[in-house]
């Protein structure tokens, strides 16, 4: 195999062919004699003539290849205290069943399903129903509250949603059929059919004529065949923040889709059919639905699939157990998991009751895996903690280790390098490029590699507008970094209003319009301000209306923000201040307040209004 230079190379010399040979890992019902229609830039096209189905290559041809009995999923849940295993024979039993009990309610080929449950394997089987069929699935993280869910329903148009009767957290049970019926509720699109999977910590009242309970559906349910779609439609819809309160619907597609995951699995994940597979995300989230679903079903591994925390379910040791007791050979989390784990067991001393001779690889991301946290892991596992960078946007790496290819040096800090087809330019305001060591925006030259947006559900405007305006020619990514002498990547945070919190992303912009609605507050603003657990957390400023009360305000504007965004959202602290610091033409200085939030020595911008409000502010901001 040619080293990682050679390989990189020749992805961007000759991306059709790069990619045309990484094709042929896919099972295509029509395999696609065209690898990238580019008649159209800026919306690029992989693998137009291609047709397939991403749940047959998931499931059915592992089955028709003799890994039937093979594991497909484990999930362990200590929060239920429940172990199951699935193989590739039950997953695609279970699922061609449930794309039986959809297609008996209605959903067609390009139809949208909400899925809105924790993890449970149910979310990945409905996941891969609606693969099946053709229908684009809609995930929600269950983390999000009604008003989140009807906003994503409202532009998804489903024509079922797909639930469970409760969620488990560690300290309470979440009610997830409330926040649906309040969501379908606030809604303006009317979903006609709700699928419920009972659970027993908490069952619930099915709605006459429009829930059906899961288990008896799937009683008498006939399986379904595979539905060929082309490859350019789409396999699902992923919602994300924006720094505007309305979310972004992320497509992909499934052809490059397909082609890209097979890839990453072996050359960034050196991971092999027959192998565990463990990421600790969310099927909520990009990571979730790339490496606890498709990457590892698509090439015949074995997936975990862990409803439970780093720690507390029920120690600091629950990763190392989970690894050791189902042989995980590469383990993915967020770097918050980690420091979570690091604050509860300094010493790693909770490492010596396992066996993790199979554990090879920590691969982290979701955040900037900083350098204390990078050592720690290291030193306790002694073994390759690779850090790599990438956004729901683009489904998979843009910069990390290709562990598959080359054990390249690591530099902590750095999401190490490019991967194939992501030609990454760091660019000055003016659309220069930065010399190294020079921090700017993030950019890729255009074509993004297959797997990454075509565009944003139903809305090509947004997507030009979003990615692709700012530097004619290359996506801008939202992040702000630096390439080093070695071509090594440097992420070093957005440039925009979107905040990352426990690997959990936020807009500013949603949770200020939030507190904007309070009839005692004038204006807000949101940032986001370093937090040593989980990264970053939000921190809100309110300006009253002239007579309004302070009284128990902060504890509504907590309230609110928990109730019409969520829980995680984790907004736990609000000041009361007497002005905003902005510019002369009224903008709010955000990047200037998060600067000394953060201990930085901030210039005073020569654009500032009135610079007596930043002086006042500074010790509220530092406090
Ligand atoms: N459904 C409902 N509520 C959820 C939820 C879900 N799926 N996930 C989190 N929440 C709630 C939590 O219960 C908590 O509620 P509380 O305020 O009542 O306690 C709140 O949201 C904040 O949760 P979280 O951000 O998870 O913080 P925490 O303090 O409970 O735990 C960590 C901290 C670091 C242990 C935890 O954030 C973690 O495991 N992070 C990893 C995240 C991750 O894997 N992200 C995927 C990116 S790769
Ligand atoms: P999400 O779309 O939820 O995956 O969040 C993507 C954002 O998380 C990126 O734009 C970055 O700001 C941040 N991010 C993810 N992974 C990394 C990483 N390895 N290093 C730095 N930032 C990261």
């Amino acid at each position: 195999m040619p080293g990682y230079r050679e390989m990189f190379d020749a992805s961007i010399d000759d991306p059709c062919a790069f990619w045309a040979r990484a094709a042929e890992a896919v099972t295509w019902t029509r395999a696609p004699r065209r690898i990238l229609d580019d008649s159209n830039p800026p919306f690029y096209r992989w693998f137009p003539d291609g047709e397939l189905n991403t749940c047959a290559n998931a499931l059915d041809r592992h089955v028709d290849g003799g890994r039937g009995d093979q594991a497909a999923l484990i999930y362990d849940s200590p929060l239920t205290g429940t172990k199951r295993t699935y193989t590739y024979r039950q997953l695609l039993d279970e699922t061609a069943r449930f794309a039986g009990v959809l297609r008996g309610l209605g959903v067609e080929k390009g139809d949208r399903v909400v899925v809105y449950l924790p993890m449970v394997p149910e979310a990945l089987i409905a996941m891969l129903a609606c693969a099946r069929l053709g229908a684009v699935h809609s995930v929600v993280f269950g983390g999000f509250a009604a008003h989140e869910l009807a906003a994503r329903i409202d532009d998804a148009r489903p024509a079922v949603l797909v639930t469970a009767s409760c969620g488990i957290e560690p300290t309470r049970i979440v009610d997830y059929k409330m926040i649906v019926d309040g969501a379908l509720h606030l809604a303006d699109h009317d979903t006609p059919a709700c699928v419920v999977l009972q659970r027993e910590q908490h069952p619930c009242h099915l709605t006459p004529g429009r829930d059906v309970s899961w288990t008896e559906a799937m009683a008498d349910a006939e399986p379904v065949d595979p539905v060929p779609v082309a490859a350019t439609d789409p396999l699902y819809v992923l919602y994300t923040s924006g720094t505007t309160g309305k979310p972004k619907g992320i497509v992909r597609d499934n052809g490059g889709h397909a082609v890209a995951l097979l890839w990453t699995m072996k050359h960034i994940y050196d991971t092999e059919p027959g192998d565990v597979y463990w990421a600790a995300s969310d099927v909520g989230w990009v990571v979730g639905h790339s490496y606890i679903v498709y990457g590892p079903l698509l090439l015949g591994a074995t997936t975990v699939l862990y409803e439970g925390k780093p720690v507390g379910t029920p120690d600091a040791g629950a990763f190392w157990r989970v690894a050791a007791e189902h042989g995980v050979k590469a383990l993915f989390s967020a770097p918050t998991a980690v420091r979570a784990i690091k604050k509860v067991d300094p010493d790693g001393a909770l490492l010596a009751d396992y066996d993790l001779s199979a554990l090879k690889y920590l691969f982290q991301a979701g955040e900037r895996l900083d350098p204390s946290t990078y050592h720690w892991a290291a030193e306790k596992l002694g073994i390759p903690v690779v850090d790599h960078w990438w956004q729901t946007e683009t489904g998979w790496s843009i910069a990390a280790a290709p562990m598959g290819v080359e054990a390249m040096a690591v530099k902590p800090g750095s999401a190490t390098v490019p991967m194939p087809g992501y030609d990454v330019r760091v660019l000055r305001p003016d659309g220069t490029e930065c010399d190294p060591g020079e921090e700017g925006s993030i950019c890729v030259k255009l074509p993004l590699p297959p797997g990454t947006l075509p565009t944003l559900w139903g809305d090509d405007e947004r997507y030009v507008a979003s990615y692709l305006s700012a530097f004619p020619g290359y996506y801008l990514s939202g992040d702000g970094g630096y390439l080093d002498e070695d071509g090594y990547l440097f992420v070093m945070g957005r440039t925009d209003d979107v905040i990352n919190v426990a690997g959990h992303r936020l807009s500013t912009g949603s949770i200020e319009a939030v507190l904007a609605t309070h009839p005692a507050v004038a204006e807000c603003a949101v940032i986001g301000a370093a937090d040593e657990l989980k990264g970053q957390v939000p921190r809100g400023f309110v300006v009253l209306k002239s007579g309004a009360s302070a009284d128990g305000l902060v504890d509504e504007l907590v309230l609110a923000v928990r109730e019409n965004i969520g829980a995680v959202a984790a907004l736990k602290r609000v000041d009361v201040v007497a002005a905003l610091p902005k510019t002369r033409s009224g903008k709010i200085l955000r990047k200037t307040m998060r600067g000394i939030a953060d201990g930085r020595e901030e210039p005073v911008p020569s654009t500032i209004e009135d610079a007596g409000v930043l002086d006042a502010l500074a010790p509220i901001l530092r406090s």
